[in-house]
C-alpha cells in the first residue's frame, strides 16, 4: 500500500477548512493506503502559543481526528513531539535546505508579516521540519490543501538532492490535492484562506463550535454588491459566493454545477441559510463523537502511546539510513 502522511497544527481549534482540505481526504484514504496522521505541535510553536491552550488544542485535535473518522486501528495516529526522530531529521534537513529556497516560501512571508514581534528561525525553517516529517516515513503521497503545495515541492527537491548526493535514501513524495475545497476561504475576507488562528473569529468555522454560532457566522459571510445577487461560481468575480457554493458542495456531496441552477431566482440569504444548515448537519455527528472521546483520557492516552510506538519504530529505520549516509558513527 502507498504510504501517506499528513498532519494539522494544534494552533487553535481545527476548522471546516482543515476538515475539507485535509481530514476528509485522510479518512477516505485509510483502506487503500498505509496512513500516518499526526498533530504537529512542534510546528505550532513557530508562532507563540499559550502552553495551556496548546496542550488542550492537541488533545482536542486528537479526539477530533478520531471523531471525523480516522481509525487508530487502521492508521497510525500520533503527536509529533512524542517521536523525537522528527527533531533529529529536522536538523539534518536544515543542513540540506538553502536559504534561497526558504526565502521563496509564501507562508513564511505571510506569517512573518502577521507576527512581526516574533519572526523566529523556526518559523523560517518550518519547511525543513515538514520535509523531515514526510521523509521519515518514506511517504509516497501527501494529501495537502493548495496552501501547502509549495512546501511539498520543496520537500521533493530536498529529497532528490540528498538522494543524488549520497545513495537513494528517501522516497520522493507526490502531492495529493483535492479538486473541490482545496482551499476554503475566510468568511469575512474570501480572498484569503480560512485559518484557525485568524484574529477575527468571524473568519472561520471551528469544528467544535456551537451550531447557533456557526449559523450566525455563515449568515454574516461577506458576499458582494451585485445588485441582482446572481449566484454562480467564479472565484475572481465572486469570491464570497463561490466560497459558499464550494462549502455547500463539500458538505452535501453535490457538485457545484448541479447546485447553481437551483439558485437561479434566489437571494444570497437563501444560499447562506442552506450552507449553514448543511455545515451544521455535517458537524453534528462529529461533535457528538468528540464529546464522548474527549472525556475518556485513558482511551486518548492509549491511542497516543500506541501511535507514538508505531511511528517511532518506522522513523528510526530512516534515521539509521540517513546517519549512515551523512557519515555519522553508529553508537557502539
Ligand atoms: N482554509 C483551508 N482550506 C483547505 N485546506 C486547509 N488546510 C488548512 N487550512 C485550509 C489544510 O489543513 C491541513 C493542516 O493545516 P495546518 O493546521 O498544518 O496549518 P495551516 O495550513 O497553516 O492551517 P491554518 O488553519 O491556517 O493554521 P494556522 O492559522 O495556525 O496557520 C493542511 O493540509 C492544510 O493544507
Amino acid at each position: 500500500k502507498p504510504i501517506v502522511l499528513s498532519g494539522c497544527q494544534p494552533s487553535g481549534q481545527l476548522t471546516i477548512g482543515n476538515y475539507i482540505g485535509a481530514l476528509r481526504q485522510w479518512v477516505n484514504m485509510q483502506d487503500s493506503h498505509d496512513c500516518l496522521y499526526m498533530l504537529v505541535d512542534m510546528h505550532a510553536i513557530t508562532v507563540r502559543q499559550d502552553p495551556k491552550a496548546l496542550y488542550n488544542a492537541c488533545l482536542d485535535g486528537l479526539a477530533l481526528y478520531i471523531a471525523c473518522g480516522i481509525d487508530p486501528e487502521k492508521s497510525t495516529v500520533f503527536v509529533q513531539s512524542h517521536v523525537p526522530q522528527h527533531a533529529q531529521l529536522g536538523w539534518i534537513m536544515n543542513c540540506y535546505t538553502q536559504m534561497g529556497e526558504l526565502n521563496r516560501m509564501t507562508q513564511f512571508k505571510d506569517k512573518s508579516a502577521k507576527n512581526v514581534s516574533n519572526i523566529n528561525s523556526g518559523l523560517y525553517t518550518y519547511p525543513a521540519l515538514m520535509a523531515a516529517d514526510i521523509l521519515l516515513y518514506q511517504a509516497n503521497q501527501v494529501p495537502v490543501g493548495d496552501d501547502q503545495k509549495q512546501h511539498l515541492e520543496l520537500t521533493r527537491d530536498i529529497a532528490a538532492r540528498f538522494n543524488n548526493l549520497y545513495q537513494p535514501t528517501f522516497t520522493v513524495p507526490e502531492p495529493f490535492i483535492p479538486k473541490v475545497g482545496a482551499r476554503v476561504m475566510s468568511l469575512q475576507d474570501p480572498t484569503k484562506k480560512m485559518s484557525k488562528s485568524d484574529d477575527n473569529i468571524n473568519n472561520f468555522v471551528g469544528l467544535l463550535e456551537d451550531p447557533k454560532k456557526i449559523t450566525k457566522k455563515i449568515k454574516r459571510a461577506v458576499t458582494d454588491s451585485d445588485e441582482q445577487a446572481r449566484i454562480y461560481f467564479d472565484t475572481a468575480e465572486k469570491p464570497g459566493v463561490s466560497n459558499l457554493l464550494s462549502l455547500l458542495s463539500c458538505a452535501t456531496g453535490t457538485p457545484i454545477n448541479e447546485l447553481v441552477p437551483s439558485y437561479e431566482d434566489k437571494m444570497y440569504g437563501h444560499l447562506k441559510g442552506d450552507v449553514a444548515d448543511a455545515v451544521v448537519s455535517l458537524l453534528e455527528p462529529i461533535q457528538a463523537k468528540f464529546a464522548t472521546l474527549r472525556n475518556d483520557q485513558t482511551e486518548l492516552d492509549r491511542i497516543m502511546r500506541n501511535g507514538a510506538e508505531q511511528a517511532q519504530e518506522r522513523a528510526q529505520q530512516t534515521i539509521d539510513k540517513v546517519y549512515k549516509a551523512v557519515g555519522f558513527i553508529p553508537k557502539p
